[in-house]
């Protein structure tokens, strides 16, 4: 059998290179190009032919990741490669999980179809497992999930003196929780109501005296932002300075990481989807990981 190799999608390379790197594992390249009309060119520049590989494509904005992943998958088996992997450090479309109203798409187990149809295996980071237990609910391939939360306790109990933990809804309970006793720090969990994409109401009866303790908002994900910045109007209104907002995965539509940085936040995200707020090295614990389905 030939060694594994690691192929970033492009937009990857860097974290492909420090997966190769850290695991001593080949790294190889994928070239792709649009044709005139729109459609993709692909070509490999290695011998697949009895290589195990691992594909690396984080799933942020995934529409247009798709369909260069899934060709990407399947020109590795027609090209002989035994096994294919993917490593998505973000995991896309797990919030609809599933029908609020009549007629809805349920759109996470289409995902895990398509990508349990291409794929022979999967690694991700903190996917947003609310109403699923775990994603072998809804994947049929060997799945590892890494988790960030120890990997947040160490930058919070570095860098941030006497934080009180404070997850924005229930659902954030799970990762709050983890956080706060890895950092040895309380928590406490708002009430969220969400009206609509970007309409959300944050009730923080709930919030305990923070005394002098620095406010952290911890949640697994910031997408337009709107989460964060109400918790953050609430507790602002309460007399208290702007806190510290970290998070798993920054997604941050439109202007929402600006937005944040004026409401006087400081906002730290794990490097599973590549920003300027990326302070949380996630890397290691995602190589561990693949190593082990390597193996
Ligand atoms: C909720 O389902 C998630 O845990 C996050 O709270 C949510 O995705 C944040 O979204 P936004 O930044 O758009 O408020």
């Amino acid at each position: 059998m030939t060694a594994p190799l690691f192929i970033p999608m492009p937009g990857n390379e860097a974290a492909a290179r420090a997966l190769a790197t850290t695991l001593g594992i080949a790294l190889g390249q994928l070239e792709l190009r649009a044709f005139p009309d729109g459609e993709t060119y692909m070509r490999f520049d290695s011998d697949l032919l009895g290589r195990s590989l691992a594909i690396v494509c984080t799933l942020d904005r995934p529409n247009d990741k798709i369909l260069p992943l899934l060709f990407a998958a399947a020109a590795a088996k027609d090209l002989s490669a035994t096994k294919v992997g993917l490593v998505a450090p973000y995991l896309a479309y797990m919030r609809q999980d599933r029908r609020f109203k009549p007629g809805e798409a349920v759109t996470s187990r289409e995902m895990a179809q398509l990508l349990s149809d291409a794929f022979d295996w999967m690694v991700t980071v903190d996917p947003h497992l609310h109403r699923y237990s775990s994603l072998s609910e809804i994947y049929r391939i060997p799945t590892r999930v890494v988790h960030a939360a120890s990997l947040m306790a160490e930058w919070i109990k570095a860098n941030v003196p006497k934080a009180l933990i404070i997850g924005p809804d229930s659902e954030s309970e799970q990762w709050v929780s983890l956080v706060a006793k890895d950092a040895g720090v309380p928590y406490t969990v708002l009430e969220k109501v969400r009206r609509g994409d970007r309409d959300v109401e944050i009730s923080i009866s709930k919030l305990v005296d923070l005394g002098d303790r620095t406010p952290v908002f911890v949640d697994d994900i910031i997408s337009t932002g709107r989460t964060m910045r109400e918790a953050i109007r609430q507790i602002k209104a309460r007399g208290h300075a702007a806190p510290v907002c970290v998070a798993v995965h920054g997604l941050f539509t439109a202007d929402a990481y600006e937005a944040l940085i004026r409401d006087g936040a400081r906002v730290v995200t794990c490097n599973t989807v590549p920003h300027p707020s990326n302070a949380i090295d996630v890397q290691c614990a995602v190589g561990a990981a693949v190593r082990r389905l390597l193996s």
